[in-house]
C-alpha cells in the first residue's frame, strides 16, 4: 500500500486555512492525483449555514480546476482529538473522481489514522457509469 504519511501531514496542515467561525470545527483534506500532484482543501462556512462546503470537496475541486481530476489517494483531518471520516455528500463527490479501490485515510480521536477505501465508504455509488444506461433514452 502506498505511504500516506505526507498526505496525512498535508491534510493536517490544511486545517489552518479553514474558515469555520460558526462550528469552530476546522477540517483539512489532501488529495493526491493520478499525475502525482497534491491538492489541499479546508472547510469554508457561511452565515447561511447550509452553504458551507467541506474540506474534502474544496480539495477535490482544486484538483479538477487544475486539470487533474483523477484521484489516487485522500487524507482527511478534523480537530485534534476528533475522529473525522468524510460526510456523505463528500463521499459522493469523491466517488465521481476516484475508483472504489482508492485509499482514504482519516484522523482518529486517539491520534492514529483509520485507513479505508472510497468503495468501502460508499458502496454501490451512483457514479458516472450509471448515466451510460440512460444514453439514447432522451
Ligand atoms: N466538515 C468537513 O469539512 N468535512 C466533513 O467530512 C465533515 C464536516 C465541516 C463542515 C462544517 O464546516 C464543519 O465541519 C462542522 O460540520
Amino acid at each position: 500500500m502506498r505511504d500516506l504519511t505526507e498526505l496525512r501531514a498535508a491534510a493536517r496542515a490544511a486545517r489552518e486555512h479553514a474558515y469555520a467561525p460558526y462550528s469552530h470545527f476546522s477540517v483539512g483534506a489532501a488529495v493526491e492525483t493520478a499525475d502525482g500532484r497534491r491538492f489541499t482543501g479546508a472547510n469554508v462556512e457561511n452565515a447561511s449555514y447550509g452553504l458551507t462546503i467541506c474540506a474534502e470537496r474544496t480539495a477535490v475541486f482544486a484538483a479538477v480546476l487544475a486539470g487533474a481530476p483523477a484521484i489516487a489517494a485522500v487524507a482527511v483531518s478534523g480537530p485534534d482529538g476528533v475522529t473525522t471520516p468524510p460526510c456523505g455528500a463528500c463521499r459522493q463527490v469523491l466517488a465521481e473522481f476516484g475508483a472504489p479501490a482508492v485509499p482514504l485515510t482519516y484522523a482518529r480521536a486517539d491520534g492514529g489514522w483509520s485507513d479505508t477505501t472510497l468503495g468501502d465508504l460508499l458502496p454501490a455509488a451512483f457514479d458516472p457509469a450509471a448515466l451510460d444506461g440512460a444514453r439514447g433514452i432522451a
